[in-house]
């Protein structure tokens, strides 16, 4: 049944993402109850930067689990909305396995991207690939950084996973660089004054992992390979003794190959998963 703002508010503090149904357009939310009692709910939203699957949280008390109602709240608000669910988890955990029982599929995988920037081999990596026309992100204006971080999305999710126009992504990603964004610590190749490859860091450097995201904006260029290694390069070297959580994609083109190169690797892999409408 559909939520109410008091179902909503009692899960709070097991499941923060909790609203009452119709908190947004399109976004659905359920509830089931069994005597009474709340067993569990499930909240859809839909995706404005990548409109074609909707994004799903879903939990069930403890006394409640194994016995279908997951199942049944996530079927019913796949008949209610009739379109993709897209949601994210690793490889051996409850999530997971709840998620495959459903039938999703698995549309992309982020690798183990944590790496020790102050490992002996790393910085001989990264010592060997920094780059000349490397420079930081504050010589450029929020709405500059805005549109690189754009391009980048782009060229990332070109081939799976469709993206809104560009004007919408703009107006997301606006509020984003702004508030998130570290310009500081990113990293940027220039060529004939283009951004050519960006390392985005976002957090702050009182975060415990530094976070960064990486990849060419011109992808066929010559350069595009040696520009991003240099932006990791530069990234890491900057990182000192902290950890370097790169958030990456299996499919990007530059970042992945050259992730690959960096010895010591450490983390899980994530897969993204769909749960067909
Ligand atoms: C994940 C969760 C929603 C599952 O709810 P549920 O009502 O217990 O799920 P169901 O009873 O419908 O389970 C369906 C299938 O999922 C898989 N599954 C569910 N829980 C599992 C577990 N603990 N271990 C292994 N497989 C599990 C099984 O294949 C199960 O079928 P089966 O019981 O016939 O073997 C619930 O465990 C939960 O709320 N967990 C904490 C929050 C969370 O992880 N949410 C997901 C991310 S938003």
């Amino acid at each position: 049944m559909a939520a109410s703002i008091a179902d909503a508010d009692s899960l709070l503090g097991d499941a923060p993402w909790a609203r009452a149904d119709g908190w947004r357009a399109g976004g659905s939310s359920l509830v089931a109850k069994v005597r009474d009692e709340l067993a569990g709910i499930v909240v859809t939203a839909t995706n404005a930067i990548h409109p074609t699957r909707d994004l799903v949280f879903m939990f069930v008390p403890d006394k409640f689990r194994r016995q279908g109602v997951g199942t049944a709240l996530v079927n019913a608000v796949k008949t209610r909305r009739g379109v993709p669910l897209s949601v994210k988890a690793h490889p051996g955990t409850v999530a997971h396995s709840f998620y495959k029982s459903l039938g999703a599929v698995r549309y992309q995988l982020c690798p183990p991207e944590r790496i020790d920037a102050s490992h002996a081999e790393v910085r001989l990596w990264a010592s060997e690939n920094r780059g000349e026309a490397v420079c930081a992100g504050d010589r450029f204006t929020l709405p500059q950084l805005t549109e690189a971080w754009t391009d980048m999305y782009a060229v990332v999710h070109a081939t799976w996973s469709p993206t809104a126009r560009r004007q919408t992504l703009l107006a997301e990603f606006g509020p984003m660089i702004k508030e998130e964004l570290d310009q500081s610590r990113s990293v940027f190749v220039l060529r004939d004054n283009r951004i050519t490859a960006a390392c985005f860091v976002f957090g702050t450097d009182q975060d415990p992992e530094v976070e960064a995201i990486c990849e060419s904006l011109d992808p066929t260029s010559a350069s595009a390979r040696q520009d991003v290694a240099a932006c990791m390069a530069e990234v890491l070297t900057d990182a000192g003794s902290n950890p370097v959580m790169f958030d990456g994609h299996i499919t990007d083109p530059h970042f992945y190959p050259t992730l690959q190169d960096i010895p010591v690797l450490t983390g899980r892999p994530l897969e993204l998963l769909e749960i067909p409408a």
